[in-house]
């Protein structure tokens, strides 16, 4: 009998796990089809591929700064002397088989793995998902931005290779720049003066135990709300608030998602197959002397080091006894100011907005302007950080003067995000007045006619149910009205929060109402009750 005995081991385990249950219920639940659901995906996958790769590197890879004689394969470091670390991890590229491709798997992995969940956390933001119920998935979703940024830090400086060593020297400086405690700091953190001998091994501590571990439980935590809040869906024919329209998980989702992992490991590998990312075999160990032009970071702490090229120097003197160093003080708070921003935008949004309905349909990103505004505001801000880092690469590129690049990115960085504010403003309300026109009017058909008496006019063709709904079936925000408290005093921060609701609505289109879609020029009238949508 075919399965005789997978049933009977199923069952077996089902008498005493009572699994089944649960299988049955989370393969019933739906998920929906959409490409940009797939980014937290991608950012999942590669996170699998990180721990698998990475599980490999430590069986070869040795946390010490004890000096040591290289004696490896590669003739051009043989007989220097360097840290076990760099040691091991040139052994790994070059004396271990397969050791330099799984170096490359797991650096290119997470390089991915920050891209996906940097790309991920911007579709959340532009379509709204971070709305109540889903607040505190996006803080538990910014921690782990957080946490996949301190990962790739520390995993970079472990090689202990010159362009690493480089890059600690700038974090000690960073804490040495903090008044009062900074050099205290320092010393506790190196073990001593750095370079000390101390820092990788802690790092490695952090790299693959503490980090990882926390990084497992967030995932852990990020998906239990996504399954308990349900995933939202953008607004279809069909589709409400109430509802989720997609394949069950169980079996097409599943083996869909179990494809898409073995697409992504694929892309991986393919990638750390041919092109190489960090090769320490050119920078040689690190050595505090030589600091050669043009290194970079990996991109994803580029805006940092960004930061630090923009603030103009002389921002410096004695007070007290001590040195202030306002040009790391100032990027370094101002970093972390505009972090903690990113952290609480959903509550901040919330009163602004004084929304407190549960939303499970996306917003399409024009249809709220204010917001994709000071998302394209925050976006080309980060960028001129990012590009403040290859400064000294720009100007060799296109002979420019070093100073001039600078002053050029600074007058970007502060007025860039104004300027993308108001165009990505203007470009979604406009967007929104041609929905409207195309919902109540139709397409325009590019077909012209000629009427008998003579006038000519261009046929219009009627959208189809299921776009018409897209176009409409959006929810109605509302500035809100300035309103005594309890105590029937009306507070400063009530005259606030009226202000900067009216700013965040300002000249935004209604949908087509009902009505207007009957009147609609008699266009396709019957199509119009099938539009039930909140707002109507
Ligand atoms: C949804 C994974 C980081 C906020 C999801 C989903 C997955 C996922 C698989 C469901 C599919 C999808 O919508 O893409 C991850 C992983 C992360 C991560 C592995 C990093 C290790 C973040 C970050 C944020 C965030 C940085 C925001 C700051 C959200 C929210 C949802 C979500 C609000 C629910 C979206 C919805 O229902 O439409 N995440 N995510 N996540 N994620 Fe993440
Ligand atoms: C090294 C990133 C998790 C083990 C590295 C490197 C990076 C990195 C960029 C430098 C690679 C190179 O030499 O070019 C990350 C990120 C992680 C992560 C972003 C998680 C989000 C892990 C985990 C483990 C691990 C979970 C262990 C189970 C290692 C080891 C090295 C390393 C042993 C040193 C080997 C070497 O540099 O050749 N990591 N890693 N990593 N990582 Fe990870």
């Amino acid at each position: 009998k075919s399965g005789g005995f997978t049933a009977a081991a199923a069952n077996y385990i089902d008498e005493r796990t009572s699994i089944s249950g649960v299988v049955k219920e989370f393969g019933r639940k739906i998920f929906p089809d959409h490409w940009s659901f797939m980014l937290g995906e991608v950012a999942l996958y590669s996170f699998v591929i990180i721990i698998l790769s990475g599980t490999f590197l430590t069986f070869f890879f040795q946390a010490s700064m004890a000096e040591v004689t290289y004696n490896g394969s590669w003739a051009p470091l043989k007989g220097m002397e360097m840290s076990a670390a760099m040691d091991s991890a040139l052994k790994i590229s070059f004396d271990i088989r397969g050791g330099l491709l799984v170096r490359q798997i797991h650096h290119w992995a997470a390089l991915l793995f920050i891209a996906a969940i940097g790309i991920h956390m911007l579709r959340v933001y532009f379509t709204g998902a971070f709305r109540k119920p889903r607040e505190l998935n996006w803080v538990i979703g910014f921690t782990l931005f957080v946490l996949a940024m301190a990962e790739g830090f520390t995993g970079y400086s472990l090689p202990d290779d010159l362009l690493s060593g480089n890059g600690l020297r700038i974090i000690d400086g960073l804490i040495k720049g903090i008044p009062f405690v900074g050099t205290w700091i320092s010393f506790l953190l190196f073990g001593g003066e750095f370079p000390g001998t101390a820092i990788i091994g802690r790092l490695y501590t952090l790299h693959i135990l503490l980090l990882p571990a926390l990084v497992v439980a967030f995932i852990a935590l990020h998906l239990v709300f996504v399954v308990v809040h349900k995933h939202t869906q953008f607004a279809g024919g069909g589709r409400t608030q109430k509802n989720v329209i997609g394949y069950p998980i169980l079996p097409v989702y599943a083996a869909k998602a179990g494809g898409f992992f073995f697409l992504v490991f694929g892309v991986v590998a393919l990638m750390a197959a041919f092109f190489t990312i960090n090769p320490i075999w050119n920078y040689g160990p690190y050595d505090p002397s030589p600091v050669s032009a043009g290194t970079q970071p990996d991109w994803y702490i580029g805006f940092a080091d960004g930061a630090l090229r923009l603030i103009p120097p002389g921002w410096e003197f004695v007070w007290l006894d001590h040195t202030w160093s306002f040009n790391i003080i100032v990027p370094v708070l101002a970093l972390l100011v505009l972090l903690g921003l990113v952290a609480v935008y959903p509550f901040i949004e919330g009163w602004v907005t004084g929304d407190k309905r549960e939303h499970h349909i996306l917003d399409r990103p024009r249809n709220a302007p204010t917001r994709t505004g000071i998302g394209a505001a925050g976006v080309t801000f980060y960028a001129g950080l990012w590009a403040a880092a290859s400064s000294d690469i720009i100007a060799t590129h296109f002979q420019l003067s070093l100073e001039s690049v600078t002053h050029a990115i600074q007058a970007w960085v502060i007025l860039g995000p104004f300027l993308a504010y108001f165009v990505a403003k203007r470009v979604c309300i406009g967007l929104m007045k041609k929905d409207r026109e195309i919902v109540l009017h139709g397409y325009e058909s590019g077909r012209i006619v000629r009427l008998p008496g003579g006038e000519y006019i261009e046929v219009h063709e009627q959208v189809d149910d299921y776009e018409r709904w897209k176009l409409v079936d959006y929810e109605v925000y509302e500035p809100l009205m300035l309103r005594p408290n309890s105590q029937g005093k009306i507070t400063g921060s009530a005259r606030l929060r009226v202000r900067l609701s009216k700013w965040f609505f300002e000249d935004r289109i209604a949908p087509a109402s009902r009505t207007e879609l009957e009147a609609g020029h008699g266009h396709g009238a019957a199509a119009h009750d099938e539009i039930e949508g909140p707002g109507h």
